[in-house]
C-alpha cells in the first residue's frame, strides 16, 4: 500500500523558540504554509515582529514574544500566552543556539556558560514549560541539534558539550513522556547555506570549500532540507518515531568537517 505523507497542519498549534531567522524561520514558514498557527520567541523584538508579519503574510494565524530562552519564567509566560491565544500545543520546536569559534583554553567561563545556557538550558526551559500545555496524546517535540553533538570539533568544545547534552535530554524526555503519547526527537542539520551559523564557522570561500571537501554529498544543504524533516516528524508518517536524532547532514560526520575550523 502506498503511504501518502500528510502535511496538513490545519488548526495545529506550533510553539517555536529561535525561529526568527535562519533555519528555524524557514521551518516556521513551512508550518504556516501547511496551515499551523505559529507562535515564535527570540530575544530581539524587531526580529519577532518581522517574523510574525511574515507568517501572517503566508496566511497563518501567528503571534510571538521577545523572550530569552535562558529565562524559565519568561519562557513559561510565552508558552501560556501561546496556549491562551491558540489552544494546546501540538508541535514544539526548540531551535535557539549560540556559536562562535573559540579554544577551550582561551574562552572565559562565561563564554562557555553562555552557549550551554542558550542551547541546553534553553531547550530544557522550552520543553519543560510546553509539556504542561501540550496536546496529550499527540504532541511532537523537536530540538535542533548539530553534528558537534556526536563528534569532537576543535574550537567548538562549548557547542559540542551543549549539543551532546541536547541529544541526551531529548532521549530522556522520549523515554519519560512516551507513556503520555508524546514524541520527542531532534534534527541535526549539516552545514546549511546562507545561515548565521555557517557565516560564523565558514566566513571565507576558502574555509567553506574545506568544509565541502569533508561532506559526503560535497555541498552545503539548504533550509528546506531541514524544514522537510521537521514537517515529516510532525506528521502521522512519523507517529512511531521517538528518541531519534535525525541527521540531515549530507554525511558531515562521515568525514571530519572539524578540520575546516579556524580561529
Ligand atoms: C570568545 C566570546 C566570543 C568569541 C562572545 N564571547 N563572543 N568569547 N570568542 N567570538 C564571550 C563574551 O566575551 C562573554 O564572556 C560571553 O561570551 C557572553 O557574551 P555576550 O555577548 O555577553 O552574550 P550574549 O549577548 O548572551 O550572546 C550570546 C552569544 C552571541 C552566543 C555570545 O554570539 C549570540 O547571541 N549568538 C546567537 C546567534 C548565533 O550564535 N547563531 C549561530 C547558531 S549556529 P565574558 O567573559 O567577556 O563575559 C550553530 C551551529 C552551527 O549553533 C553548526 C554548523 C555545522
Ligand atoms: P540563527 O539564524 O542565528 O538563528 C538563531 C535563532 O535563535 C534566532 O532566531 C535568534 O534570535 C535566536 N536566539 C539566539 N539566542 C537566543 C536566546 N538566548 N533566546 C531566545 N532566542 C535566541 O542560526 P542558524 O544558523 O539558522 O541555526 C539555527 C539552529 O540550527 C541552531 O540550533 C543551530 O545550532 C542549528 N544548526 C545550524 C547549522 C547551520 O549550518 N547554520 C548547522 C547545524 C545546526 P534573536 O537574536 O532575536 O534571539
Amino acid at each position: 500500500m502506498t503511504h501518502i505523507p500528510n502535511y496538513d497542519m490545519s488548526g495545529k498549534v506550533c510553539f517555536m523558540s529561535g525561529a526568527t531567522s535562519g533555519i528555524n524561520e524557514q521551518i516556521a514558514r513551512r508550518f504556516a504554509q501547511a496551515g499551523a498557527k505559529v507562535f515564535v520567541i527570540s530575544r530581539s523584538p524587531d526580529k519577532v515582529a518581522a517574523t510574525v508579519e511574515m507568517l501572517k503574510g503566508e496566511g497563518a494565524e501567528a503571534d510571538g514574544a521577545s523572550v530569552d530562552a535562558r529565562s524559565f519564567p519568561d519562557v513559561e509566560a510565552a508558552v501560556a500566552k501561546c496556549a491562551d491565544t491558540f489552544g494546546p500545543l501540538d508541535m514544539i520546536l526548540a531551535g535557539q543556539a549560540g556559536n562562535f569559534p573559540a579554544g577551550a583554553a582561551q574562552m572565559s567561563a562565561n563564554a562557555f556558560k553562555s552557549v550551554i545556557d542558550i542551547d541546553l538550558l534553553g531547550t530544557f526551559n522550552v520543553f519543560r514549560a510546553a509539556v504542561e500545555k501540550c496536546t496529550k496524546p499527540g504532541a511532537s517535540f523537536i530540538a535542533i541539534t548539530a553534528p558537534q553533538a556526536t563528534r569532537p570539533w576543535i574550537f567548538q568544545s562549548h557547542v559540542c558539550a551543549a549539543k551532546a547534552g541536547v541529544n541526551m535530554f531529548v532521549k530522556c524526555c522520549a523515554m519519560e513522556w512516551g507513556i503520555s503519547g508524546l514524541r520527542v526527537n531532534a534534527i541535526s542539520p549539516g552545514p546549511i547555506e546562507g545561515t548565521e551559523g555557517m557565516e560564523r564557522l565558514a566566513p571565507t570561500e576558502e574555509v567553506k570549500q574545506q568544509y565541502i571537501e569533508q561532506l559526503a554529498l560535497k555541498a552545503f544543504g539548504n533550509r528546506d532540507d531541514i524544514a522537510d524533516a521537521a514537517l515529516w516528524l510532525c506528521s502521522p508518517g512519523a507517529d512511531y518515531v521517538t528518541g531519534t536524532i535525525l541527521e540531515i547532514e549530507g554525511g558531515c560526520n562521515l568525514g571530519d568537517a572539524s578540520t575546516a575550523m579556524k580561529l
